[in-house]
């Protein structure tokens, strides 16, 4: 194999099975001098944090919501907006993005009996996570849900009033106060029974 470089810079060499590359320290920088070549490497390199589908213009609706919020005219299309584009990048995985769930392994959300019985339960479910078996639409899961920990309380009121108010799901509005206070909560042990 023949390896040659074209421009000077700090080259990372990465051993891409990552878990030997930070066991075993297969990892290396090599230093190249030299003349530069722009039209190879302008030098430029952006510094930000990379954020992937929250990016850009896809949370204009989200940045409404927060502005609104700010000013305290929220409205719940607003909320449903907002919440919207937050599924997508954050429950859609999982339940997918039409909320049908994925069979025997993520439960619907669409049309969920469980979600409809208790739409206050699902607000832990989003800050504290659901671990252990739970029926929804008379079909068990018994699998785990990580806690979404990482979304603020605005966030969540969002998501949740955006879940209940799609899908033949029966409407309502979760505010963050809503939200703020069921977090402080304790985390439920195990997942509250089915209705
Ligand atoms: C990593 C996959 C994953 C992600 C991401 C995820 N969930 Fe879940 N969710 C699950 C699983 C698995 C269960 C069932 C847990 C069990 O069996 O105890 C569940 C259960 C639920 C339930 C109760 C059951 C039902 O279907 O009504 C609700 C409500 C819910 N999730 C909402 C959400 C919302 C809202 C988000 C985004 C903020 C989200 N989930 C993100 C995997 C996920």
């Amino acid at each position: 194999m023949e390896f040659h470089t074209q421009v000077p810079g700090s080259y990372v060499i990465v051993d891409h099975s990552i878990f030997r590359a930070f066991n075993k320290g297969a990892l290396a920088i090599l230093k190249v001098d030299g003349a530069e070549n722009k039209a190879i490497y302008s030098g430029k390199e952006v510094d930000s944090v990379y954020l992937g589908d929250r990016a850009g213009g896809n949370l204009a609706a989200v940045t409404t919501a927060a502005k609104a919020h700010a000013a305290g005219t929220l409205t719940k299309d607003e909320q449903i907006a907002a919440g919207k584009q937050l599924f997508v990048g954050t429950c859609s995985v999982c339940h997918q993005a039409d909320g049908a769930g994925l069979a025997n392994v993520f439960p619907p959300l669409a049309k969920s009996d469980y979600l409809a019985a208790d739409p206050k339960r699902a607000i832990s479910i989003v800050t504290h996570g659901l671990t252990g078996k739970v029926t929804v639409n008379g079909h068990e899961y018994d699998s785990v849900m990580p806690p979404m920990a990482q979304l603020t309380d605005d966030e969540v009121a969002n998501i949740l009033t955006y879940v209940m108010n799609s899908w033949d799901n029966p409407g309502g509005q979760i505010s963050k106060e809503d939200v703020a206070k069921v977090r402080a909560e304790p985390a439920p042990t195990t997942a509250a029974p089915a209705h």
